[in-house]
C-alpha cells in the first residue's frame, strides 16, 4: 500500500472517531465487597450509564470482592493512575482525605434522606473538591448503603457493657476505633478483605456493617446476633481517579458525571426497595436481632461526649460540624 493510501485510511479513521468524540476503551473498576450488594448495584448502573451514552464504545471491568486490593489500597492505586474507578464505604477514604470524616462522625446522620442531603448538596460538593485536594481522586457517585449494624457470633449485645471481653474488628479509621474505645472495648483494626475469614476463623468476635453488606458479604454463615446500633449511615462513594479523569476529553468527562449521578439515584431507590426484605431474609437465615437498650442511650452518650471533640480538629473545625448539624435542621 503506498504512503497517500494509507494517509488517506488514517484520516478517514480519525474522522470516525472524532467525529464521535469517543474513543473506544476499557477501564478497570475496584467493588470492595461482593457482589449483589449496594456497591455492585451502584458499579453495574454506572457502567451501563456509561455504555449507553457511549454506544459501546467505553466499556467498564468489575472486580467485584476486593479482587484489585483492600479498599483503601484502591484509594492509593488510583491516586497514582495504575486503578481507574473504586467503590468503596467512605470510612476508608477518610485516611487519605480527612475532612470527609464528617460523614462517619457517629449519630450524625440518623436517616437516609439525612444522608441523600448532606451527600448531594453544597456540603457534599465541598467534600468532594477536598477529596481531589487531598486524595487524587474524585467522588462521581455515591451508594447509600444504610444504617451499620453490629454482628457477634458470642451472645446478645443490647449495652456497651455486653461487649466486654469481645474481640470486634473495625475499619483502619481512627473516629470508629475511638467509637469501640469510648464504648469501653479496644477494636482490632483490619482490613476489609481479611475480615470474613477473620470472622470464620475466630480471630475476631464481630464487626459492623449495614444489613445488605452483611447479606452481601454471607456473614451471617459466620455471625449469629445482629444489634441494632445506628450510629453510622454507610455511605459508599464511587471514585475515579483524577489523573485519568483530566485525561479524558470534555464530552467523556460530562458522561461520567451524568452517569455518576444516574447511579446515585438508583443507589437510592435500591436501599428503599430492598433494606427490610434483606434484613427479614438474614432473620430467617438465623440471624438473632436485637435492639440496643435503653433508646441506645448509653451508646449514644459515650460518643457525644467521647468522640465528637476529639474530631473536630480533622474534620475542619468545630464551626464546621455546626454547619453541617445546621444542615441537618439541629
Ligand atoms: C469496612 O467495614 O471496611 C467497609 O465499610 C466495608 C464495605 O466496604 O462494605
Amino acid at each position: 500500500m503506498n504512503n497517500k493510501k494509507l494517509m488517506a485510511i488514517f484520516s478517514a479513521v480519525s474522522i470516525t472517531l472524532m467525529s464521535s468524540n469517543v474513543f473506544a476503551q476499557t477501564f478497570k473498576m475496584a467493588i470492595g465487597d461482593a457482589a449483589g450488594g449496594t456497591q455492585w448495584e451502584l458499579a453495574t448502573k454506572f457502567s451501563e450509564m456509561m455504555k449507553e451514552k457511549t454506544a459501546g464504545k467505553v466499556k467498564i471491568d468489575l472486580f467485584p470482592n476486593g479482587q484489585l486490593g483492600n479498599e483503601q489500597d484502591t484509594v492509593n492505586d488510583a491516586a497514582i493512575g495504575l486503578l481507574d474507578f473504586s467503590v468503596l464505604a467512605i470510612n476508608n477514604v477518610t485516611p487519605f482525605s480527612p475532612t470527609v470524616g464528617v460523614l462517619t462522625m457517629p449519630y450524625l446522620i440518623q436517616s437516609a434522606d439525612e444522608a441523600k442531603l448532606l451527600t448531594q448538596g453544597p456540603i457534599g460538593k465541598e467534600l468532594t473538591d477536598n477529596t481531589i485536594r487531598d486524595a487524587g481522586v474524585r467522588i462521581i457517585g455515591w451508594a447509600y448503603s444504610g444504617f451499620r449494624v453490629l454482628t457477634n457470633s458470642k451472645r446478645p449485645v443490647k449495652s456497651p457493657a455486653d461487649l466486654k471481653g469481645m474481640v470486634i474488628r473495625v475499619p483502619r479509621n481512627e473516629i470508629m476505633i475511638a467509637s469501640y474505645q469510648a464504648w469501653g472495648v479496644n477494636p482490632t483494626p483490619m482490613a476489609w478483605s481479611e475480615t470474613f475469614t477473620a470472622l470464620q476463623q475466630g480471630v475476631v468476635d464481630g464487626q459492623d456493617n449495614p444489613y445488605v453488606t452483611v447479606y452481601a458479604m454471607k456473614f451471617n454463615e459466620v455471625q449469629k446476633y445482629v444489634t441494632n446500633i445506628r450510629y453510622i449511615f454507610s455511605l459508599e462513594p464511587l471514585i475515579i481517579s483524577e489523573s485519568v479523569f483530566q485525561q479524558q476529553s470534555p464530552n467523556i468527562q460530562k458522561m461520567i458525571l451524568d452517569a455518576g449521578k444516574e447511579a446515585t439515584a438508583h443507589s437510592f431507590t435500591f436501599l428503599k426497595n430492598t433494606e427490610s426484605s434483606i434484613r427479614n431474609d438474614l432473620e430467617k437465615k438465623g440471624m438473632v436481632f436485637v435492639e440496643p437498650a435503653n433508646g441506645e442511650k448509653e451508646w449514644i452518650d459515650a460518643i457525644k461526649k467521647n468522640v465528637w471533640p476529639k474530631f473536630y480538629g480533622s474534620i475542619g473545625g468545630k464551626d464546621k460540624f455546626d454547619h453541617v448539624l445546621k444542615a441537618l435542621g439541629r
